[in-house]
């Protein structure tokens, strides 16, 4: 792996991918050498060359790529990656499971890392509720998630994670989400039972965290054998 890596940005233009091009500008470990949103035409903004997704295969080349895009916008990117042999890390959520399948599928050539949230905090709270669920047999277990109202996939990616953590656990997840305002994300695990209940809350107050997770993710990632990695293993 060399010492800056070279990434491709998918969906660039959106929430994340402007995170993700600002923190890869500020850091010597990355260089962003192309910028793909679904709209926009080739040009070069800070430094960062622009090409819309019609042009992917025009792409420079790249030791990874970082998607944080759309669902529609998955299948090519990923197939982009296992063309060229490359590490792919994808923040996407609202996959099917067609996508899933592809994704393992994928790992079968190439490093692939996909997580429903980046953030430190929430990969310690997977462990916390899979602890929990398992000490509480017979608790009610309620995971409450609370986004931004652009989000379009609801329950979050996040949440079905946590559900996942508690399924593994032993308990019987049931899902509420609100859509409001500007939140970056915060998820409620509440266990309940007669008399007494437990919450266990994470609060996303800025999506650097994010950004930041997966960025740290393609520099380990780039280069590695294929195989799929999971976050708690890199951080
Ligand atoms: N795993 C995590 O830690 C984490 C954290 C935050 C968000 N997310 C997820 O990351 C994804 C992006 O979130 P966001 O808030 O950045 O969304 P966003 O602001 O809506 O940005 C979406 C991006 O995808 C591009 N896109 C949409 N449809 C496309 C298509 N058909 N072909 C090519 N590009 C397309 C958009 O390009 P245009 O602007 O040109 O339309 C834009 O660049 C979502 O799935 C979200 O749930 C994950």
């Amino acid at each position: 792996m060399s010492e800056s890596v070279r990434l491709l940005i998918h969906g660039a233009s959106g929430r994340m991918g402007q995170a993700l091009l600002r923190l890869c500008g500020e850091s010597a470990g990355c260089t962003v050498v192309g910028a793909v949103t679904r709209k926009v035409g080739q040009r070069v903004v800070d430094g960062a060359p622009y090409f819309a997704s019609a042009e992917l295969h025009g792409t420079p080349a790249s030791d990874a790529i970082v998607d944080f895009s759309l669902p529609e916008a998955f299948d090519a990117v990923l197939a982009l990656a296992v063309e060229r042999r490359i590490a792919f890390v994808s923040g996407t959520t609202g996959l099917s499971d067609a996508q899933r399948t592809a994704l393992d599928v994928a790992a079968g050539s190439i490093p692939v890392l996909w997580a429903a949230n980046f953030s430190l905090g929430v990969a310690i709270l997977n462990e916390l509720v899979e602890r929990a669920a398992a000490a509480l047999p017979g608790w009610d277990c309620d995971i409450v998630e609370s986004h931004h109202v652009h989000k379009k996939d609801a329950p979050s990616g996040t949440a079905l994670a946590l559900g996942r953590a508690a399924e593994q656990g032993g308990a019987t997840p049931r899902y509420a989400s609100l859509r409001a305002g500007d939140i970056v994300g915060e998820h409620t695990v509440q266990f309940t039972t007669v008399g007494e209940r437990i919450e266990l809350v994470h609060r996303a107050t800025n999506r650097d965290i994010f950004a930041r997770g997966a960025l740290h993710a393609a520099r380990l990632l780039a280069g590695r054998s294929p195989g799929k990695y999971a976050l708690r293993d890199l951080l």
